[in-house]
Formats: C-alpha cells, sequence, structure tokens
C-alpha cells in the first residue's frame, strides 16, 4: 500500500522527467563551455595568472577545450582559442560578440560611451566607427599619411646612424616608440608633442591591470588602498587635458600649417559641416583621439620590435630579406610604399611577425549581447569574451612548424591576416576589428624596409645569438620585456 502512495506521489516526476529527455527542444540543451573547477564568490579569480594571460589561457584551453569557461568574481568569461570557433563567430555571430565590457579602466577612457574603441556597441559607437573606417582611415586618406611615415623613417634612420658612427648600441626598443609615437601623433594631432610619449605609456601600462572593481566589486576599496583607482583617474584627467589643449589649439586660425587635415581637423570640419549623422561634440572628439592614440602607436612598435628580434635570431631570413631590399633598391636612399608592393618576402616577414607575436594576443576584450552557441556550447548574454589570437595562430593542428619563424609560408600561399582567415587575426575582425590595418600595415613595412636597407645588424659585444630572447612584459599586451640593443653599421 505505502509502496503505491509513493509511486502515485512519484508519477508526476517520472512523466516530467520522461517527457523532457524524450522532447528533442531539451535533448539537444546546450550546455554551458567546460572550465576548471571554482571557489564560491571569487570563482577562477585566485588561479587567473594576469603576468601572461595568453599562455595561461592557452594552457587551461588543452586541458578544457577550444572554447571553455571561467568565472572571474561575478563575471562569466569564455575564451576560444581555435580557428573553427572564431570561424563560426565571424561567420554567424559577429553582432551577438561585438560589445565591449565595460571594465574600469577600459569605461574610464571612453567617455561614457561616446567612442567607439572602448565601450559597448551602442548606436553612437557604431557611428564614430563608421567615421573613423569611411573619413578618417579609408584607403585613400591612409595615402594622405605616408608622407609624415616616411619622414619619421628617415628621423629614425638618421637617429641610428648617428649611434653607428660612434659604435655605440642603439636602444632600438626606446627608438621604434618613439617613431610610432611620433608618428601618430602628427597624423592624429598635427605634430610631435613632448609628453605625448609619457602619456601614450602610463595609458598602455593602466589598461592591462585588473581592478577588483571589474570582478569582486564589494573588494573596491582594494583599488582604492593601492592606488589604483587614482592613478587611473590621473591618467584619465591627463588624457583629456591634453586633448583638449590639442583640439584648442586646432581652433586657432594662427595654428600650425601642419595640422591642416590632420584627424581632428578632419573631425572639427565634419561637426562644423554636419556631415555626420548626429551632433559631432568636443567629447567625441576626445573620446575618439584617446581610442586612436592608444590603439595605434602601441601595435605598430610592439610588431617592429619582435620583426628585428626574430630576423636577428634567424640570420638566413635576414640576409634573404636585405638581399631582396637591396636588390630592387639599389643605392637609392629611402625606401617608399612603391616599393613595399615589390618586395614580397618583406611583407611576407612582417605577416610572420605578426603570426608570431601578434601585439594583443587576447585581442581587445569584447562581451556578447545575447545568448548564443559556439561549437555547440550555450554562451549567455553579457558574457566577456577572450579571442585567444596567439594561440589560434601556433595552433599546431593547422600550421605546420607552428613555433618557428617561417616567413615563406607566406609566399607559398595567400594567406590573409587583415581579418579575414579565422587563423590569423592579429587586428581583430568583424564588426570591432581594428580600424587601423591599414596605418598600421604600411608604417611597419615602410619602418622596417628603411633599417634593413639601410644598416647591417650586429648584436652587441659579448652577445650570442643564443642570448637574444622572446620573453615578454607581464600583462595583456605583448611588449618585449629586455630591450633590444643592436649595433648598426652603415652600408655604403
Ligand atoms: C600593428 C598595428 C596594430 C595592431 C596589431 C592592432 C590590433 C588591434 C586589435 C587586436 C584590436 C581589437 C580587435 C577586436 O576586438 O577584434 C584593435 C582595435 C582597435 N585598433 Fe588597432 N592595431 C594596430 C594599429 C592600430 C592603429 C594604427 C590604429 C589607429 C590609428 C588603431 C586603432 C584601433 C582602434 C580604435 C581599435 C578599437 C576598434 C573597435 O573597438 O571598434 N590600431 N587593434
Amino acid at each position: 500500500m505505502q509502496f503505491i502512495l509513493i509511486l502515485f506521489l512519484a508519477l508526476p516526476i517520472i512523466l516530467i522527467l520522461y517527457f523532457k529527455t524524450q522532447n528533442p527542444k531539451h535533448a539537444k540543451q546546450e550546455l554551458p563551455p567546460p572550465g576548471p573547477p571554482r571557489l564560491p564568490f571569487i570563482g577562477n579569480m585566485h588561479q587567473f595568472d594576469g603576468r601572461s594571460p595568453h599562455t595561461y589561457l592557452h594552457r587551461l584551453s588543452k586541458q578544457y577545450g577550444a572554447v571553455m569557461s571561467l568565472k572571474l568574481g561575478f563575471r562569466r568569461l569564455v575564451v576560444i582559442s581555435s580557428a573553427e570557433a572564431v570561424k563560426e563567430v565571424m561567420k554567424s555571430h559577429d553582432a551577438v560578440f561585438s560589445s565591449r565590457p565595460a571594465l574600469a579602466a577600459l569605461r574610464r577612457l571612453s567617455y561614457d560611451g561616446l567612442d567607439f574603441a572602448f565601450s559597448p556597441y551602442t548606436e553612437t559607437s557604431k557611428e564614430m566607427k563608421k567615421i573613423s573606417t569611411v573619413h578618417l582611415f579609408n584607403t585613400k586618406q591612409v595615402q594622405t599619411f605616408l608622407p609624415i611615415m616616411r619622414d619619421e623613417a628617415s628621423k629614425m634612420v638618421e637617429k641610428i646612424a648617428r649611434d653607428a658612427s660612434s659604435s655605440a648600441a642603439t636602444d632600438l626598443s626606446e627608438t621604434i616608440m618613439s617613431f610610432a609615437a611620433n608618428t601618430v601623433a602628427r597624423i592624429v594631432l598635427g605634430k610631435s608633442y613632448g609628453n605625448f610619449f609619457h602619456l601614450l605609456h602610463d595609458a598602455e601600462a593602466v589598461l592591462g591591470d585588473l581592478f577588483m572593481e571589474d570582478f569582486l566589486p564589494w573588494l573596491r576599496w582594494i583599488d582604492n588602498l593601492s592606488g589604483m583607482a587614482a592613478k587611473l583617474d590621473k591618467i584619465f584627467q591627463d588624457m583629456d587635458t591634453f586633448c583638449e589643449e590639442v583640439i584648442e589649439e586646432h581652433m586657432n586660425p594662427n595654428r600650425p600649417k601642419s595640422m591642416e587635415g590632420d584627424i581632428i581637423d578632419v573631425m572639427l570640419r565634419m561637426k562644423r559641416d554636419g556631415s555626420a549623422s548626429f551632433d559631432i561634440t568636443l567629447d567625441h572628439i576626445k573620446a575618439l583621439l584617446v581610442g586612436i592614440i592608444i590603439g595605434g602607436g602601441d601595435g605598430t612598435a610592439t610588431a617592429l620590435e619582435w620583426a628585428l628580434t626574430a630576423l636577428m635570431k634567424k640570420p638566413l631570413s635576414m640576409k634573404k630579406v636585405q638581399a631582396e631590399i637591396r636588390q630592387l633598391a639599389g643605392k637609392k636612399e629611402m625606401i617608399d610604399e612603391e616599393d613595399i608592393e615589390k618586395l614580397p618576402y618583406l611583407r611576407a616577414v612582417v605577416k610572420e611577425t605578426l603570426r608570431l607575436f601578434p601585439p594583443g594576443p587576447l585581442l581587445l576584450p569584447r562581451e556578447t549581447i545575447k545568448k548564443c552557441s559556439i561549437n555547440g556550447y550555450e554562451i549567455e548574454g553579457g558574457t566577456m569574451v577572450y579571442i585567444n589570437a596567439w594561440a589560434i595562430a601556433r595552433d599546431p593542428t593547422t600550421w605546420e612548424n607552428a613555433d618557428e619563424f617561417l616567413p615563406e609560408r607566406f609566399l607559398a600561399a595567400e594567406i590573409d591576416v587583415r581579418g579575414q582567415n579565422p587563423m590569423v587575426i592579429p587586428f581583430g575582425f568583424g564588426r570591432r576589428g581594428c580600424p587601423g590595418i591599414g596605418m598600421g600595415m604600411s608604417a611597419i613595412e615602410l619602418a622596417l624596409a628603411n633599417v634593413l636597407h639601410k644598416f647591417e645588424w650586429e648584436l652587441p659585444h659579448g652577445m650570442k645569438e643564443e642570448d637574444i630572447d622572446f620573453d615578454s612584459e607581464p600583462g595583456f599586451g605583448l611588449h618585449k620585456k629586455n630591450a633590444l640593443r643592436l649595433v648598426a653599421k652603415v652600408v655604403m
């Protein structure tokens, strides 16, 4: 009797469970991506290795798969580490993955959502991005920047030649950074500024910091106590003041002639003639400037530094690329953009560098705007996403001799690195992809071609080839840890 009563009471539950498993909708129900076990409240925060997040996440992905999930405090994080999964995002879910998380550093630098680089995907950020791709960095506009790039490349060559004449080693990390910062400053702001370099440096450092506020908001007092919050505010204030002064200078009728046609000038003109689809305010211009300034200089400098490091470690490739350049250019003083078109090996060296050393190994963080499915896993809306471009471009299942620097692979086949091929995405892709690809590539190719054309490169006294290292600084960017110091010999 008792058994029948229990059966009777349990029957509805048994029936519900039965129909749930038979119902095709539920049978196919997708699970969230797998990931390491988590602790209450802090999730996986205690394990997260911020010193080298891309290698740490790569190791984890070997255990948990190409689409895996972690919990950082209250924040869900999904990490994508295969070309196949990126292809699915690119082809079917680009819009879903098109937001950015409102992390403290990004939020403070984004003027409350007015810009397009760091803010979530809103109508304004979409319009701002459109302005940047249609008006500021289109192919025709990038052509007008080329004389500046050439001029800065020639200044860099002169500086190195001065070091060479006294047989002193050149600190290429510093020399390259000032080339990149001056190039961006002149293109965007119309001239070089003394304090620009420091501003750029400080802002980049803070972008890589992990703020408690972003993951465990009730511990935000730690950000205050450690001084991180104050540092962030100070950098933002400095940036804001700097941008304001520069914009004011542009509005002065007696401004330097070099400011005509720079990025601020184009934006101010659009503001005046109302050619944008919304009212451009000064805050919009400042927000756009901050995004471009931070995005612009660093990637270029980082890639150039790694290219020279990789070539020093691979003398055969160095010889080959120098022979190609010198054969084409002969005694010509400077290599220009038309020459670059005829230097396939040089272009392959740049692509191979961006494959092995993407300056943003995890791209910039994305956030999903609604629920979707990738690789059969369900990803909820509002999930922060890292795309491990570094791991994908070194995946031995898709790349032969994946860890080796082999520019030849880019000669053997036409492989896109500008966001069309999920196997190699140093500039990201889709709606949130980098708008500065043309400018970045041109600056790297021009600068590299000229320093390889003009000089033979040697290691400083006492240093051997095996001493050249590929160590990177801790953090989210792939910056070289130890400065690259080389001795240049002028080629007669
Ligand atoms: C070698 C040089 C460069 C590299 C490797 C690089 C890489 C990247 C990457 C990985 C992203 C994130 C893409 C994504 O989330 O899918 C990005 C975004 C961005 N980059 Fe670049 N970049 C470079 C040069 C530049 C230059 C020269 C500029 C501007 C002058 C620039 C401006 C930006 C901006 C504004 C964004 C944000 C775009 C958005 O959120 O819609 N970058 N870049």
